[in-house]
């Protein structure tokens, strides 16, 4: 644990670490060089789903190398804190129109896919070009909905994971590694 998240964080709560920074940064990296390929010749807008993917979305910006716009969304889903029921609504739209545009939504991690599943067909519903997804963690083995994933960075566990923007509780979204936290703490 770097030492300026000790005085928040300690040891203590976390279990372990399944991903480390140095790791991350060079999916990353790997992730931005796919996409400035993939979208060459094109202005794609990346569509980030709040509020997970935005140290993922900071990080892989810088690492695009093609002309992009940005935008994003705002989904809640209901149901006990650590897992997806399926029942969603949109707290933030996009601002921007996706009509004839390149459509990219990077999201932090893929579990169900429930949460994916509808925000997709909202978001086909409005035409885009093309429509593909980016994700930094595919959790498979809860999988309800078949999705596509063009792009992810690490496939994991069925385990509950924090940092890198994704929280429990609105915590831990700061940590820069992914990690699981302790079971005592879930309860
Ligand atoms: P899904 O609908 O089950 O795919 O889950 C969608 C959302 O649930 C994700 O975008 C996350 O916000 C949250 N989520 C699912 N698994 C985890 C996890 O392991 N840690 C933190 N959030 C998670």
């Amino acid at each position: 644990m770097p030492k300026y998240l000790a005085g928040k964080y300690s040891h203590s709560q976390i279990a372990e670490v399944l991903i480390d920074a140095p790791a991350i940064e060079a999916r990353v990296a790997d992730l931005g060089a796919a996409i400035s390929r993939d979208y060459a010749g094109t202005i794609p807008l990346l569509v980030g789903v709040l509020r997970g993917c935005i140290v993922l979305m900071a990080d892989l910006l810088r690492q695009i190398t093609i002309p992009v716009n940005l935008d994003f969304i705002a989904i809640s889903s209901y149901g006990p804190t650590t897992r997806s029921s399926g029942v969603v609504r949109i707290q933030k739209d996009l601002e921007t129109s996706i009509e004839g545009r390149h459509v990219l939504l990077i999201e932090d991690i893929v579990d169900t896919g429930l949460t994916l599943g509808y925000t997709l067909r909202m978001l086909r519903s409005r035409k885009p070009a093309s429509l593909a997804v980016g994700t930094l963690l595919d959790k498979p083995a809860r999988r309800l909905v078949d999705i596509d994933l063009k792009y992810r960075c690490f496939e994991i566990p069925d385990k509950f994971v924090v940092g890198y923007g994704l929280d429990f509780d609105q915590l831990y979204r700061n940590l820069p590694f992914i990690c699981v936290l302790r079971p005592e703490l879930y309860s």
